[in-house]
């Protein structure tokens, strides 16, 4: 698999993530899909312990989404039972586990947890399971402006770093920083719609840090049906 076994022992040693909705994922959601939500067919790339599922139930899509952590699939599955056949583990950069088309593709922080041949390997799976016009909403992809991103050790291409000795991604395996050029080239058989750069510096406690991420939305050209 391409994601790494980190991502398990680690929510199996510290337990699961936030099980609040991301603001940033509730905006941009919020900003691109417009009209009606009912049965909008939405699929999530690693959703953890289902931090968005409150959102996305609210909303009344059609909810779907794989994570390669399955004691966190268990989790959630155990929390919202009706999900059962609509969530399960696997990895995305091999497989998309569901038939499309998609409405909407949301990735909070997931697929850039994976190498640049594998992201690409996603993009490509996802794409083809999207419709024309279908939008790709990418939330906190790291940044080459992240203070981390010169640590840890360099892995399979130029923009991904594993083996942080310490700090946010100690033991989470798989790192991806990309810079603007980087991304425009991973997303060019996409439009992408809207980029953003988040840069904030942290001064206290010290030592000090700068955490730099990508909020992105792409479409898949074409009208929408
Ligand atoms: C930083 S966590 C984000 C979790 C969630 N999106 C959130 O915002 O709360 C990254 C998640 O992506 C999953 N992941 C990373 N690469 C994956 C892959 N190739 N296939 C399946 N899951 C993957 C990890 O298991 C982990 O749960």
């Amino acid at each position: 698999m391409s994601f790494s076994a980190e991502w398990e022992s680690r929510y199996l040693k510290i337990g699961g993530m936030s099980q609040w909705p991301w603001s940033d994922l509730v905006s941009l959601c919020k900003r691109h899909i417009r009209g009606e939500t009912a049965g909008l067919k939405v699929l999530e790339l690693g959703c953890a312990a289902g931090a968005n599922v409150p959102l996305f139930l609210s909303l009344g899509v059609d909810y779907h989404a794989m994570e390669g952590s399955p004691s966190m699939v268990a989790d959630l599955l155990a929390r919202f039972p009706a999900l059962r056949g609509k969530v399960t583990t696997g990895d995305f950069t091999r497989e998309i586990a569901f038939p499309g088309p998609f409405d909407m593709i949301v990735d909070r922080s997931s697929l850039t947890h994976n190498g640049a041949s594998a992201i690409a390997d996603c993009l490509r799976l996802v794409r083809a399971k999207m419709k024309p016009g279908a939008k790709y909403i990418g939330i906190d992809w790291f940044s080459l402006a992240h203070s981390d991103a010169a640590l840890g050790k360099s892995a399979e291409d130029a923009f991904t770093r594993t083996s942080f000795p310490s700090g946010l991604f100690h033991d989470v395996g798989r790192v991806h920083f990309s810079d603007r050029a980087h991304l425009t080239e991973l997303f060019r058989d996409f439009t992408m719609e809207s980029l953003e750069h988040k840069v904030s510096e942290r001064l206290l406690p010290g030592p000090g840090s700068v955490h730099a991420t990508w909020n992105l939305v792409a479409s898949k050209p074409g009208d929408a049906p």
